[in-house]
């Protein structure tokens, strides 16, 4: 062993690489705008750890063996993406509660002595928090969920168990119809397909109104919603974080509601990730303001 290896951890299935770093990254397509990497290497020099986080952007048609060639490769771990949280599933050696629940994977880590995969579900608990600093209440509260996606899940897991009804309306009503059939019986029954807009009326009006949807991430994007659905007073959360108001949260804001974007989301997600990986309490500050910076400059 070299003097530059010494203090880091051996990873038996592997030669001696020489690296002293640790290795993480985020897995997904495409990953051009992810500000993962800003965050989580801000983290890291933030925390004084020796670590490198990395995109690794794999298209669809090579996915598979590209995760079975992450397993030798060293990572420590990772975080999933758009649209493989539940393509990695079945690589996973042990699933976390969290990730079962959700039935969708945002973030990996890996055993330093196996190299065994354990895979988390933070978007969850970074929806809650996103929440709680919001002050946005959800217990036994009338809530509409747009969309019915992987976002749509982590959301459903987050809030379901303690919300009063979950009116789902999606593009594709079929989708929204499968995402209810997945929830335990219980939740099942609080939750309410929406199929048209005469439906959409009749279930108003909405405390909270979330959007999981990915309209409103390009500028030429419409808001495909009545008006009416804002009749109420209460709140809206749209995941989407970049750009910082989309036409969900104008039109949320001009009808009185307290609208936030996802952008506490990501944070929160990232510092559990962070916090997984290194057993470490995350510099949540220093996350923020890399996030912010990257933010400005997109
Ligand atoms: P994610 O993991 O981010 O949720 P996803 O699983 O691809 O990504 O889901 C995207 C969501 O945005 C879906 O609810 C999708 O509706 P469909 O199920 O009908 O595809 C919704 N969505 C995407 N583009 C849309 C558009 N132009 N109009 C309405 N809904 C749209």
């Amino acid at each position: 062993m070299t003097d530059r290896m010494k203090g880091i951890p051996r990873r038996p299935w592997m030669d001696e690489s020489g690296m002293t770093s640790r290795l993480y990254g985020i897995l997904g397509h495409p990953l051009a705008h992810s500000l993962s990497p800003a965050m989580q290497n801000a983290a890291f020099a933030a925390a004084g750890i020796d670590a490198l986080y990395v995109p690794i952007a794999v298209s669809p048609d090579r996915i598979r063996a590209a995760l079975r060639g992450l397993k030798f490769s060293g990572f420590s771990g990772f975080n999933v993406t758009v649209p493989y949280k539940q393509t990695v599933l079945p690589f996973l050696d042990r699933v976390s509660p969290s990730a079962r629940a959700a039935g969708a994977v945002n973030t990996i880590v890996a055993d330093p002595k196996t190299g065994r995969w354990t895979g988390h579900n933070t978007d969850v608990y970074g929806f809650l928090e996103l929440l709680v600093r919001a002050r946005i209440s959800f217990a036994g509260k009338r809530i509409l969920l747009l969309g019915a996606g992987g976002a749509a899940r982590a959301v459903l897991s987050a809030i379901a168990s303690r919300s009063g009804s979950i009116m789902i309306r999606n593009r594709t009503p079929l989708r929204a119809v499968r995402l209810r059939a997945l929830q335990p019986s219980p939740i099942r029954q609080k939750i309410h397909i929406i199929r048209n807009d005469a439906n959409l009326a009749a279930s108003g009006p909405f405390d909270l109104i979330i959007n999981s949807t990915s309209v409103g991430l390009k500028s030429r994007d419409r808001l495909d919603l009545p008006s009416h659905v804002f009749d109420g007073a209460g709140a809206a959360v749209d995941l989407i974080y970049n750009p910082a108001v989309t036409p969900f949260i104008r039109a949320a804001r001009r009808a009185g509601y307290h609208a936030v974007n996802g952008v506490d989301m990501l944070l929160h997600q990232g510092a559990r990730a962070f916090e997984l990986w290194t057993r470490r309490p995350a510099p949540v500050a220093a996350m923020r303001r890399a996030l912010m910076e990257n933010l400005k400059r997109a």
